[in-house]
């Protein structure tokens, strides 16, 4: 029973008048505990539970490394005489200044141990990776598209640290793709890259809806 024993609060009549009133009130109370609590399961814990986090195998520092390479990313990540792209770098790409280790830091002994001395690649996570139906061309975007590195992958070119890879336990996609935004809102061109952003791009830039490159319409322009 309801028991308001502050003065300025109704006091429950014979007729049982604010007993109902209370009641609604009540109602109103569990009912927006509940929103918070589905809010919260939605957009905080269950965003958590769906995605299981990996760190990289090495560390990388980009900003570092910008300093000491001569030609920029280009140094490891570039095109191939036939057009194809590099993608992540092997350890021709360290070698040359990590055969033995230059500093002390445990990140850097690691790399040597473990990879450059066993000659064992360094099995990086890729972050914008895409299902393997999907058919996507570097070349395409950055060569003749003319699009910069940043519209799509945002600034991991000059961070300090590699951000832990994130999959989806129920679809195994990276985080990257759907977003980490669990409403799939995007602020920036990098946020997230599903079908649809991919589409909504070719669809503004008027890309021809068959391939140059694979000789196909349609669907398999970006399908295998
Ligand atoms: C000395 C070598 C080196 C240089 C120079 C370098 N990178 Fe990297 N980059 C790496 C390594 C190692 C990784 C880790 C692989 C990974 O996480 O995909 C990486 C990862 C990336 C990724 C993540 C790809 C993904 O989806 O996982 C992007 C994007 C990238 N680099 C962009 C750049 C840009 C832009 C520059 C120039 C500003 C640059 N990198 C310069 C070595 C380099
Ligand atoms: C042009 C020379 C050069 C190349 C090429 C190069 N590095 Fe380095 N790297 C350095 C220098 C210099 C340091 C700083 C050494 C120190 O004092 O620890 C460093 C540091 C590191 C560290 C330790 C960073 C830290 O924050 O503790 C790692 C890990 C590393 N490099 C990995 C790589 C990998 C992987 C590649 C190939 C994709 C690579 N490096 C290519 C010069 C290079
Ligand atoms: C139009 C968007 C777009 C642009 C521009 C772009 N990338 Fe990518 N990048 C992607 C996508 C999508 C993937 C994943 C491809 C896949 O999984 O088949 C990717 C993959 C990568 C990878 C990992 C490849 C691997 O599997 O080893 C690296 C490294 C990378 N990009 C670096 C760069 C750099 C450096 C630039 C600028 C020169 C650049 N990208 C420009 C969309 C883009
Ligand atoms: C920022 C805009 C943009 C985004 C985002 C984008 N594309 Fe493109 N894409 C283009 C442009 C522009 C071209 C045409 C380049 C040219 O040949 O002139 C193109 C061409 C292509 C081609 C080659 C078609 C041919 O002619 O051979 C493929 C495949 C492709 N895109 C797949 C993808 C996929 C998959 C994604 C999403 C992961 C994506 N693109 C995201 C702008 C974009
Ligand atoms: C501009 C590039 C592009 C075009 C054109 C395109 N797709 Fe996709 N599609 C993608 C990308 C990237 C993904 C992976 C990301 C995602 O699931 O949104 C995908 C995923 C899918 C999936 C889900 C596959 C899975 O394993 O979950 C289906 C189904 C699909 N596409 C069907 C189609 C059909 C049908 C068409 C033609 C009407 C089409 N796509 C045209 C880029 C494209």
């Amino acid at each position: 029973m309801t028991t308001f024993d502050d003065k300025n609060k109704i006091v429950a009549d014979e007729a049982g008048n604010s007993k109902q009133a209370d009641t609604a009130g009540y109602i109103i109370l569990f009912f927006f505990i509940g929103l918070v609590a589905s809010l919260v399961l939605g957009w905080v814990i269950y965003p958590n539970l769906l995605y299981s986090k990996k760190s990289q195998p090495i560390d990388f520092n980009h900003a570092l490394h910008m300093e000491e390479v001569d030609n920029g990313c280009e140094s490891c990540h570039f095109f191939r005489k036939d057009g194809t792209f590099s993608g992540a770098p092997t350890l021709q790409q360290c070698i040359e200044c990590h055969e033995e280790p230059m500093g002390e830091t445990t990140e850097e002994l690691k790399f040597v141990e473990e990879y450059v001395s066993k000659q064992r690649e360094v099995p990086w996570l890729i972050y914008s990776k895409q299902p393997d139906c999907v058919f996507f061309s570097h070349a395409a975007h950055v060569l003749a598209g003319k699009m910069d590195c940043v519209f799509c992958h945002g600034h991991i070119g000059e961070s300090e640290s590699l951000k832990p890879y994130q999959v989806n336990r129920i679809t195994g996609y990276s985080r990257d793709i759907w977003g980490t935004n669990i409403g799939g809102f995007k602020k920036n061109s990098w946020d997230r890259m599903k079908m649809d952003d991919c589409s909504e791009c070719h669809v503004r830039e008027n890309v021809r809806q068959a391939s140059v490159q694979t000789e196909k319409g349609g669907c398999f322009v970006c399908h295998k």
